[in-house]
């Protein structure tokens, strides 16, 4: 097939037939031929229905990889081509989705690969339950736990290289999720008797092989074990090497296994120890030696074996010699030791190598569970996987054939009572029409072995209990006497002649017609199985070890827990295991895996009809075909048919109230479902054809999601609008607190406004009232006040002649007067000269008139200067006014001017107009002169002195000779910017001239004269009154002077006399003119 095909049914590029159930025509042939078909095409697996035959290939074939797995997980029964996968995922699914405990049952015959099956089923479980390292731990453990116990429990037989020697029902655990939560393990029967023989061809269980084969050197030393088998009598030599099975590494895979199932190092230990005990307890060997008394006494051989034994135990030699040598019997308080033979020396050393190993085997079950046990208390389903010793027939026949034979038996009855005797008669019960179909039932086997007064294992149990001497022959006899009418009960000795000379049948021996055919069982050793003896003994003596797990492993030793009650036979207990496990099993949903076995050889592709036909017989397959054919693949009770469907059609979802047939039959027309799919039973309904039942699977499912959906949505809707309404409610519930928030704001904004406006206003026409009222108040009190003043008024003026008051006035006004008057008169008289210069005033005669007094006297003074003022001429005046000038000019600033105030101002000191030697200067200046005076004019360029007549006018002044009168320079007032003087008693004076007038050609003028005071004065004002300007005059000690070009700093300083007190002027330089002042 293409990868990228996908099959979606069992149809699909089919080899043969899939299903028998669609075999055309349905013989033993077809079936026959349909099997070896699809086994030649390598397709193991085949079904009847629901069931799935499988077909050992006896080679590894490519359909079990993590693909196929995959492949199968999760997809319908019928979808895919017939695989132990495809029933596993069905249980597994079944289990999970619908709550139903499962149970796989694989059944066949020995070698027809039942183990093989059930650890197929188990790691498919395993890899698609669930995962997680807690998960994946338990499921380790589970898997894990087969290979150990198939070291102990499996052997190589003539038919199966890894025979189970023990029955194993194993129940998964799973939570409600289909997780794994752990497991219970039960086992069934060991063979034990294998421990001490095996059967040619054969071997004892794995273990051994392993551990001598796979044990370190230093292990087998430990445990004091030789490395080859032939050192061993239990170890049968002639196939203690099975060709592709390697020992050694198969002990390393059970030494790992069991450390992941949770065995300790030290549990290991003590387990091998033990297993090296039983396998060198074979080779203790014992001799006869007579005793004087005529009993026969056994020797222990060679005790060097026994010591070792010993010594892997902890054991005391003593003890366990004297229990090999003795056996003592208690009877009514009595204990009786008797000496034991050698073959009874024999029968209690493998008594107790197989009890030994047995109740090993019983111990690692046990502490498997421990490891494996779920570790919740919460509910669990359970998923059962059956894997027990198929049925055999063996050369030689014994006890524990006939156990595992009956064991099958049962099996087969579970399969009959459930597919083919409930079905047929449930449609019966159910009124479907049916026609029954013919089928041979084994109860009457299980009948002939298990019935409790006259069945095969009660008459063993009778006969074991039975006082007296008991062997196997007179159990023989017992069933002969009541078992020989049975039909199928075959022996020599039977009364009924049919097999008197029946010579395959040996005198010790009988014969079942088993439902898989006929097995001869020897009756040796029944008894002595059935009875499991083991002698007290020797049961007290491995109490008494110091070995922790032997100790363990016989409790009943202990002397305080002594029972005489005989245990249960092993028969019995057996029974009562099967019952338990039967009736377990019928409470599951079974699952049926039916092995075949293709041929004897063990050999692949080797289809042997003849086998196969034998095995398809008893195995009941073709009526398994036939009733599945004729039958309906599906029945389910109308109840739970009509819930696990009914949201199929709208009528019936979600709830019908009418009966639940009606409503299965309103959904099954609704979905338009061929009539002839299906049958309306009583009170189930059955659907034909399991294609229809997928479908309303399919439908299901569909509609699953939908409603998923719906739920969904609903919920989203739910809550979403639950979210909605609640922020509805909250938006609400903030608008209204916002909204009154803000309207209260407002109203208290509004309210304190007006209040505000309400109290201004009021406050207002509080106050306008007020006014007014005050207005009116003070009218009243104005018009009071008027009216008493006025009348008061008028009172004062009509009395006020008559007051006394007016009197004091009077007196004072008058006295003041007189004061004045006389005040006046005196000071008339003692009035002071009138010169202005007196300063003396009378003394002040009253203190009130002082500032009259003071005024008086500054009036009196302006006075007399007034009349002293009127005495002068105009030219006396202007005497006086020239002087006033020259004080305010020069008074406190220049030395010179104290010396000129008591002088007066002559003007013209040269009589000018009278000398007739100045007639010609005269002539020449037509104005009046108003100073002449001889002064001396410094020399510009060194300083020297030289007199010259100081002419000054109106307008001009003039530099005239001294002698001649001749005039060397007219300059015009109003070319005279400034002078300039010192602050000293000196007589030097700058005139400084206007820039660029003519008068300035030669510079400034710096004149001496002891009238300077005079001079400037008189300068100063004729300046004023013709350019009404009042120039400026310098008073320094140092001043700048312009001559010619230069400017010439004039500097006046303290000096020694030289002539008179005229100062000497020195030109120093072209800058400085220095001036020495005494
Ligand atoms: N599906 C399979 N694929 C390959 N080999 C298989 C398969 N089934 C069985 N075998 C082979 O057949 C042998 C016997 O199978 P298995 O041990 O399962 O038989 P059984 O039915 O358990 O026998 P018994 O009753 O003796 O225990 C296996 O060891 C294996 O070699
Ligand atoms: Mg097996």
């Amino acid at each position: 097939m293409m990868k990228s095909e996908v099959k979606t049914s069992l149809l699909d590029n089919m080899i043969g037939v899939g299903d028998s159930v669609l075999l055309e025509p349905l013989t033993e042939d077809t079936f026959l031929e349909n099997l070896k078909n699809r086994f030649d095409h390598r397709e193991i697996y085949t079904y009847i229905g629901s069931v799935v035959i499988s077909v050992n290939p006896y080679r590894q074939l490519p359909i079990y990889t993590p693909d196929k797995v995959e492949e199968y997980r999760n997809r319908n029964f019928y979808e895919l081509s017939p695989h132990i996968y495809a029933l596993a995922d069905e249980a597994y699914r079944s289990l999970r989705d619908q709550d139903k405990d499962q149970c796989i049952l694989i059944t066949g015959e020995s070698g027809a690969g039942k183990t093989e099956a059930s650890k197929l089923v188990m790691s498919y479980v395993a890899a698609v339950c669930g995962k997680g390292a807690e998960v994946n731990q338990v499921k380790e453990q589970l898997l894990q736990s087969n290979p150990v116990l198939e070291a102990f429990g499996n052997a190589k037989t003539m038919r199966n290289d890894n025979s189970s020697r023990f029955g194993k029902y194993m129940d998964i655990e799973f939570d409600f999720k289909g997780d794994p939560l752990g497991g219970v393990i039960s086992n069934y029967l060991l063979e034990k008797s294998r421990v001490v023989k095996q059967p040619r061809g054969e071997r004892n269980f794995h273990i051994f092989y392993q551990l001598l084969s796979g044990g370190s050197e230093d292990l087998l030393k430990q445990l004091k074990l030789e490395r080859e088998f032939n050192q061993y009598n239990y170890l049968c030599l002639d196939s203690a090497k099975v060709n592709g099975v390697d020992d050694a590494a198969n002990f390393r895979t059970v030494k790992n296994a069991m450390q992941i199932v949770g065995f300790m190092d030290d549990e290991v230990e003590l387990v091998l120890e033990v297993v090296a005990a039983v396998l060198k307890l074979g080779n203790i060997e014992f001799k006869p030696e007579s005793r004087v008394n005529g009993l026969d006494e056994s020797r222990i051989q060679d005790k060097n074996e026994l010591k070792e034994i010993c010594e892997l135990l902890g054991q005391d030699q003593a003890v366990l010699e004297r229990a090999f040598s003795f056996r003592t019997v208690e009877a009514k308080q009595e204990k009786v030791s008797t000496t034991l033979n050698v073959a009874q020396a024999y029968y209690a050393r493998d008594a107790l190598a197989k009890n030994l190993y047995n109740r090993l085997f019983t111990w690692l079950v046990n502490r498997i569970n421990e490891s494996i046990k779920a570790q919740t208390k919460v509910r669990k389903k359970v998923m059962g996987v059956l894997d027990i010793y198929g049925f055999e027939i063996f050369e030689n026949n014994s006890f524990e054939q006939f156990i595992i034979n009956y064991c099958n038996e049962k099996l087969q009855q579970i399969f009959i009572e459930l597919t083919l005797k409930e079905e047929q008669e449930e449609y019966i019960k159910e009124g479907i029409e049916w026609t029954h179909i013919e089928y041979f039932n084994n109860a009457i086997i299980c009948e002939l072995i298990e019935n409790n007064t006259n069945g095969i294992l009660a008459m063993l149990d009778e006969e074991c209990l039975r006082p007296g001497t008991v062997t196997d022959e007179t159990f023989l006899e017992k069933l002969n006497q009541i078992c020989a009418v049975h039909e199928r009960f075959e022996s020599r000795m039977s009364k009924s002649s049919r097999f008197l000379n029946d010579t395959t049948l040996p005198h010790n021996c009988f014969r079942i017609q088993h439902y898989a055919g006929k097995v001869m069982y020897h009756v040796e050793g029944f008894v002595d199985k059935n009875n499991d003896l083991l002698y007290r003994d020797l049961s007290q003596a491995m109490w008494k070890t110091n070995h922790v797990l032997v100790k363990a492993l016989f409790p009943e030793g202990n002397p305080a827990k002594m029972s005489l009650k005989r245990p249960p036979t092993a028969g019995s207990q057996f029974k009562a295991s099967v019952a338990t496990l039967m009736k377990n099993l019928q409470t599951k949903n079974p699952n049926y895996i039916r092995c075949i076995k293709p041929n004897d050889q063990k050999t692949p592709h080797v289809f042997t009809e003849a086998l196969v036909c034998h095995q398809v017989r008893y195995l009941g397959l073709m009526e398994n075909v036939r009733v599945r054919r004729a039958g309906y693949a599906f029945k389910q009770p109308y109840e739970s048919c009509l819930e696990r469907y009914k949201m199929l059609c709208s009528q019936t979802w979600p709830h019908w109230r009418q009966g639940a047939r009606d409503g299965v039959k309103v959904l099954l027309t609704e979905l338009q479902i061929p009539p002839e799919e299906f049958s309306y039973g009583r009170s189930k309904i059955f659907i034909r054809n399991p294609r229809t039942l997928f479908e309303l699977e399919d439908l299901r499912k569909r509609r699953l999601e939908d409603l998923a959906t719906l739920i969904q949505k609903i919920y989203r809707g739910w809550k979403c609008r639950t979210h909605f309404l609640l922020m509805k409610k909250s938006q609400i519930t903030i608008s209204a607190w916002t909204k009154r928030h803000f309207q209260r704001k407002k109203y208290l904004h509004l309210k304190s406004v007006t209040l505000i406006i309400q109290s201004y206003i009021r406050g207002w026409k509080a106050r306008k009232l007020l006014r007014e009222l005050k207005y009116q108040k003070l009218c009243e009190e104005s018009a009071t006040t008027i009216a008493a003043y006025w009348r008061g008024f008028q009172v004062r003026r009509e009395y006020r002649k008559f007051f006394r008051a007016n009197a004091g006035r009077k007196i004072y006004e008058f006295i003041v007067q007189r004061i004045m008057q006389k005040y006046f008169l005196e000071l008339k008289k003692k009035l002071p000269s009138m010169s202005p210069t007196e300063t003396t005033w009378p003394a002040q005669p009253y203190l009130f008139l002082d500032n009259t007094h003071t005024e008086l006297k500054r009036i009196f003074h302006l006075w007399r200067c007034k009349k002293y003022r009127d005495q002068f001429t105009a030219q006396k005046r202007a005497i006086f006014e020239e002087k006033l000038e020259a004080s305010e000019l020069f008074k406190d600033k220049k030395a010179l001017y104290a010396n000129s105030v008591s002088q007066p101002f002559q003007g013209d000191y040269l009589e000018i107009s009278k000398n007739p030697k100045y007639q010609k200067l005269t002539g020449a200046v037509e104005e009046k002169i108003l100073l002449a005076d001889v002064v001396n004019k410094i020399n510009r360029a060194n300083g020297k002195g030289a007199p010259r007549i100081f002419l000054l006018t109106q307008s001009n002044f003039f530099i005239a000779d001294q002698k001649s009168g001749q005039i060397k320079s007219t300059i015009p007032v109003m070319d005279i910017t400034s002078v300039s003087v010192s602050k000293q008693t000196d007589g030097l004076f700058a005139v400084h001239l206007k820039e660029g007038s003519t008068a300035a050609a030669k510079g400034d003028f710096l004149f001496t004269s002891d009238r300077l005071i005079e001079i400037i004065t008189k300068l100063y004002r004729t300046i004023f009154f013709k350019t009404n300007q009042k120039i400026n005059v310098e008073i320094n000690n140092e001043f700048l002077v312009q001559f010619n070009q230069d400017k010439v700093c004039v500097k006046f300083i303290q000096g020694a006399q030289k002539n008179g007190n005229l100062p000497a002027c020195k030109r120093k330089n072209n800058r400085l003119l220095e001036v020495t002042v005494p």
